[in-house]
């Protein structure tokens, strides 16, 4: 079953509270949260105290994205605004086998995002510490950016290196998804899309979900 994981960055901010009561009458799967440094990447967004302030919309798992540098600094703090999961960026993490068992041993479960560029040698050596690996499908920053087609290897190629270990970890797609690029992704063997501008610009929200769902 394809899960779906809105993105609220795509979301009015001044009325977040409204929008994850939405997305949960909407029958969303997660709430993706965007969480940005200004350093990691070239934008700014929001941190535990907004999570906190929405937790109490809906009961749907929370997954914040951190887009952060030194990401270890901050895991306490997102766990009691009330993150499910919390996915660090491969690219910010000296110590990523340490971060992700920190994470895990706190209750909560623990993703990885990889960067466009970034390649997956490495990650063999951390399935078993997963529930989550996130690719990213443009660079992390902002929303309503191109899908980068080159992905779709790295994510059939992530789907053989889950199968072939015995752990149930998620694979997702994020950046660029609508009803075009769901189908590929699925097909390469994603299971979880991410989507931000093209679900928050579609009227019907629980349609264009499903849309993706089924692509
Ligand atoms: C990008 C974020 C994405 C973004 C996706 O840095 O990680 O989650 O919100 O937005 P869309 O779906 O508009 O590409
Ligand atoms: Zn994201």
């Amino acid at each position: 079953m394809v899960k779906i994981t809105p993105s609220i960055l795509a979301a009015d901010f001044a009325i977040m509270g409204q929008e994850i009561a939405m997305l949960d009458k909407a029958g969303a799967d997660y709430i993706h949260i965007d969480v940005m440094d200004g350093v990691f990447v070239p934008n700014i967004t929001f941190g535990p105290k907004l999570i906190k302030d929405i937790r109490k919309y809906t009961t749907i798992p929370f997954d914040a994205h951190l887009m952060i540098v030194e990401p270890e600094k901050h895991i306490d703090a997102f766990i009691e605004a009330g993150c499910d999961m919390i996915t660090v960026s491969y690219e910010a993490c000296n110590h990523l086998h340490r971060i992700l068992q920190d994470i895990r041993s706190k209750g909560i479960k623990a993703g990885v995002a990889l960067n466009p560029a970034t390649p997956i040698d490495g990650l063999q050596y951390i399935l078993p510490e997963l529930d989550l690996i996130l690719i990213m499908s443009v660079n992390p920053g902002f929303g309503g950016q191109m899908f980068i087609p080159t992905v779709l290897p790295k994510i059939m190629a992530i789907r053989k290196l889950i199968d072939a270990s015995n752990f149930a970890i998620e694979l997702a797609v994020d950046g660029g998804i609508d009803d075009k690029t769901a189908a590929p992704c699925l097909r390469a063997g994603a299971d979880v899309l991410v989507s931000g501008s093209y679900l928050f610009n579609s009227e019907d929200k629980r349609a264009a979900m499903d849309l993706l769902r089924k692509a």
